[in-house]
């Protein structure tokens, strides 16, 4: 999808997955929202087009953007070596951790990833959660679609505890008072925003908008009005 093409069509395509709060989340009006939200309406405004939003698991992301099925794929998506194979990443936009949350009932405070062995630990499938998770021999890794669900989950005390990264981690303990973030595990990850390998064009233009955000203050205002 070229850019040409993009706007021949009048609208912009991005796919993510919504249960990743404050970057993607469904709202009380069943609105998806969040700071990658708005960075694709930006991206959509600079081109002139509408946005279009594709709901899928995030596992399904990388699949549907190599199949033509989405133009960019905005879901606070770290930048990773394997994935980085098979698509392109802007620069960086966000830098992450790993978090590790856990009801609060005082029972369980892991300080560390060890801590977990023999332990069942929530995730999402095909995240840096789960792979920093699956590399621990010994720990019970319950794998969900979505993070509503895995913390469900650990609400109903069917799993210990949930691995995802902190900024979420963060928004889910403010919605669940009777959670809480008992590790913070230091996995220097950034995110970024991929587009189908080798569509040059498009990348280029959102690595300039990214530039833009950044340098008239839309980006600050955007992490003042999603992170404060
Ligand atoms: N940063 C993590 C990863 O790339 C988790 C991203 C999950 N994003 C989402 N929208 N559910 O694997």
């Amino acid at each position: 999808q070229s850019l040409t093409e993009i706007k021949k069509r009048g609208k912009l395509i991005v796919g993510t997955e919504p249960t990743f709060p404050p970057f993607e989340f469904v709202d009380e009006k069943n609105q998806v929202v969040g700071f990658d939200i708005d960075i694709a309406n930006e991206l959509a405004k600079r081109l002139g087009v509408k946005l279009e939003i594709v709901n899928l698991p995030f596992d399904s992301l990388i699949p549907a953007l190599l199949q033509g099925k989405i133009d960019l794929i905005i879901a606070g998506m770290t930048i990773t070596e394997e994935r980085a194979k098979v698509v392109d990443f802007s620069k960086p936009y966000f830098e992450a951790n790993q978090a590790i949350v856990v009801r609060k009932d005082g029972r369980f405070e892991p300080k560390k990833l060890e801590e977990l062995v023999g332990k069942k630990v929530a995730v999402q499938l095909g995240t840096t959660g789960d792979l920093v998770i699956s590399e621990i021999n010994g720990i019970q890794v319950v794998r969900f679609q979505k993070f509503t669900d895995a913390f469900l989950e650990l609400q109903n005390g069917r799993v210990d505890a949930v691995v995802l990264d902190e900024a979420p981690a963060k928004a889910y303990v403010k919605k669940f008072p009777k959670f809480l973030i008992s590790a913070v595990i230091d996995t220097g990850e950034t995110y970024g925003i991929a587009v189908k390998k080798g569509n040059k064009e498009l990348l280029n233009f959102v690595n300039q908008t990214l530039d833009i955000l950044k340098g008239s203050g839309v980006y600050n205002k955007l992490i003042q009005k999603w992170f404060e």
